[in-house]
């Protein structure tokens, strides 16, 4: 996952209001932990279902340019957050393996000189199975990346032919392979439900991610994303029942060869779990550099999202003329915080317990109790004073995970 969910921003009306209200209420005794995400907004081509914020390269790009771009970013960002160290870095797409090894190498020698960051920090890189970039992967392990994380989608040619992806199925498997051979830790993205595709088909892409040793699976249905080819014009998609039985033979086969299920579409080997993206889950603060990246910091007084300039040439544009990197910046508010909080921790499966509400959000159980009681009843919720985690969602809201978040939206 690059950057979670960002709930839709209130009209500025209501903002101005909500703020002073957010403002008055929201106190924090603690800072949670601190992530730094880094976007890289370009892809070889543009694939039909993808709504990232990812552009086809014209020609070529200036890489050593953008990358003094992110560092001028970062310094402008600095004074947000002195003093805290960064627990994780993740530097995703777009396609960041279009980089070379020089310009992360680069960017990470930078981001050393200007942050505090943690000598065990988990620093994950996006790669794709093109020939060219796993030509990096040495590179970037030698600059101090120990993470690799390869958008595979499948290792069926028939079926990266219908996603239209620039890469072919022997590439996909060069690429695991020659990943593992460099890190210890390497997760494969992997989409099923895709056009025409069997519940054979989408076993047999997990049991080759299986074989090639990956320590981590993220298994993504494909949905159909407005503004998108896919969604204009879409293909012969599985139908919903053969979409959760591929969902539960996946979690099945998963469960067999010892990866734990975490999150909705999140798998991992014992303590092989993504860390930065945890952080995400459990609503710590992130900094989001480079074009459309976003942010969430937590100050003693409330909470702010930030998005930096989208466009490419807008970003460019902003660091040559010394202006704003931000294009949007505004508080949450503390009645949107409870359902910001629950969209994010509710997709992990083990869950979370209620202090960690209050910590992140400064608000008190009691407040949300109403909303919680109405999804317990609903058989969505778990609560169990025993365990730790003590709340977590049921199988059944883990399924239907829209319908118990809308109680808290
Ligand atoms: C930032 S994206 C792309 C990473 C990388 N550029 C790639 O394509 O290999 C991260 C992951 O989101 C998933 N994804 C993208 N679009 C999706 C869609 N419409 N439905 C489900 N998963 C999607 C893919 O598995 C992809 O690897
Ligand atoms: S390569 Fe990845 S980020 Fe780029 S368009 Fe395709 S799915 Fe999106």
């Amino acid at each position: 996952m690059t950057q979670p969910i960002i709930p839709i921003v209130f009209d500025p009306q209501r903002l101005r209001a909500s703020t002073l209200y957010s403002a008055a209420k929201l106190s924090f005794k603690a800072l949670p932990p601190l992530a730094l995400y880094i976007h890289f907004p370009w892809c070889v081509k543009k694939c039909p279902y993808c709504d990232f914020n990812s552009h086809q390269v014209q020609s070529s790009f200036d890489e050593i340019h953008y990358v003094d771009c992110l560092l001028q970013e970062l310094e402008s960002h600095l004074p947000r957050i002195w003093g805290r160290a960064v627990s994780s870095i993740f530097m995703g797409g777009g396609t960041p393996s279009l980089f070379s090894g020089a310009a992360i190498d680069r960017l990470i020698q930078g981001l050393r000189a200007r942050l505090v960051i943690l000598p065990e920090a988990e620093i994950t890189l996006e790669a794709n199975p093109n020939s060219a970039d796993k030509a990096h992967f040495q590179r970037y392990r030698e600059a101090g990346v120990n993470r690799l994380s390869i958008g595979v989608q499948s290792f069926n040619a028939a079926h990266l032919e219908s996603l239209g992806r620039a890469h072919t199925m022997d590439e996909a498997v060069a690429a695991v392979h020659h990943a593992r051979r460099y890190f210890d830790r390497v997760n494969a993205d992997i989409m099923y439900a895709l056009p025409n595709q069997s519940l054979a088909a989408a076993l047999a892409d997990i049991e080759i991610a299986l074989d090639l040793g990956v320590t981590h699976l993220s298994a993504y249905q494909l949905t159909l994303e407005p503004n998108t080819p896919f969604f204009a014009h879409p293909p012969n998609l599985p139908d919903d029942d053969t979409s959760m039985d591929m969902q539960e033979a996946i979690e099945a086969r998963l469960a067999r060869a010892g990866f734990m299920h975490y999150e909705t579409s999140a798998f991992a080997l014992p303590d092989q779990h993504s860390r930065h993206n945890v952080n995400y889950w459990q609503f710590g603060d992130y900094l989001g550099i480079g074009a459309g990246a976003h942010s969430k910091i937590t100050s003693h007084d409330g909470i702010v999202r930030m998005m930096s300039h989208k466009s490419p040439k807008a970003y460019l544009e902003a660091a040559s003329k010394q202006r704003s990197f931000t294009q949007t910046e505004h508080a949450i508010t503390a009645e949107a915080l409870p359902g910001e909080f629950m969209m994010n921790a509710l997709r992990l499966i083990d869950g979370f317990d209620t202090q960690l509400f209050y910590e992140r959000t400064s608000l008190s159980w009691v407040d949300i109790e109403p909303m919680v009681q109405k999804a317990i009843d609903q058989g969505l919720l778990c609560y169990d004073a025993r365990q730790s985690p003590i709340m977590r969602p049921s199988p059944q809201g883990a399924r239907f995970l829209n319908t118990l978040l809308t109680l808290f939206l």
